[in-house]
């Protein structure tokens, strides 16, 4: 039974995510809970190995489909190991990306068809849906600059304009059909303002669902 909250925060490379997160870090508290911070891929020992796998610039070549398994894996330890113990205790999960990134860069971008995903949540999230997730938005043009000023780290930040806007589609059509649980937050303003906003959105949600729960 699912005591805790769970929030996910998306948008593609350069939105701002990196910084509105540390952010959080700093300033958030949620009603004397416990807030814990992980990502994806990522977010346990395993699947941190397999981030490692999937960001190497030295698989370069690795097929679409083994990416997806892998992202899928490292999700169903990450869920098995931190998200699922810690909604248990009743803590506050944050999480850097979540299953929206895999519909917009897997399906989106890579042109995976997205009835798989379907498959894998059906087995792999089930029920362990966030109760909020932020959509970070930036113009794509701001985006891709800050990516290219920060240098191109691993294989993720290679990718074309196009595929970033197939990405940012699949965001976007999320957030529509799903506005009770996505919220869209406009990139292009100061850092507090952004911060703010998320926070606000982060204490209501957090309120309502102990408050419900
Ligand atoms: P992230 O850690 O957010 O990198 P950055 O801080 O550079 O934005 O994300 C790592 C990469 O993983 C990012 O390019 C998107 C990719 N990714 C997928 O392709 N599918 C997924 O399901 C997830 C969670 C991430």
């Amino acid at each position: 039974v699912k005591k805790g909250v769970l929030i996910s925060i998306e948008g593609i490379e350069g939105c701002g995510k990196s910084t509105l997160i540390s952010g959080l870090k700093n300033d958030l508290v949620c009603e004397g809970r416990q807030i814990v911070y992980t990502r994806e891929p990522g977010g346990c020992k395993v699947s941190e190995e397999i981030r490692k796998i999937v960001s190497s610039r030295e698989n370069d070549d690795i097929s679409v489909l083994t990416e997806l398994l892998l992202i899928y894996a490292a999700r169903n330890e990450h869920i098995d190991k931190v998200i699922k113990p810690s909604l248990e205790k009743g803590h506050v999960v944050i999480t850097d990306r979540y299953y929206d990134s895999s519909y917009a860069y897997q399906v989106g971008g890579q042109k995976i068809n997205s009835s798989i995903l379907e498959v894998l949540d059906s087995w792999v999230v089930k029920e362990t849906v966030p109760n909020l997730t932020i959509l970070l938005k930036a113009p794509i043009e701001t985006c891709l600059k800050r990516v290219n000023q920060r240098g191109k780290v691993d294989r993720f930040d290679e990718q074309s304009v196009s595929f970033f806007m197939d990405v940012e589609g699949v965001f976007d059509s999320r957030a529509k059909e799903e506005p009770n649980r996505v919220v869209v937050i406009e990139g292009a303003q100061t850092e507090q303002a952004v911060l703010n906003q998320v926070k606000t959105q982060i204490e209501n949600k957090v309120k309502a669902c102990y408050m419900h729960g």
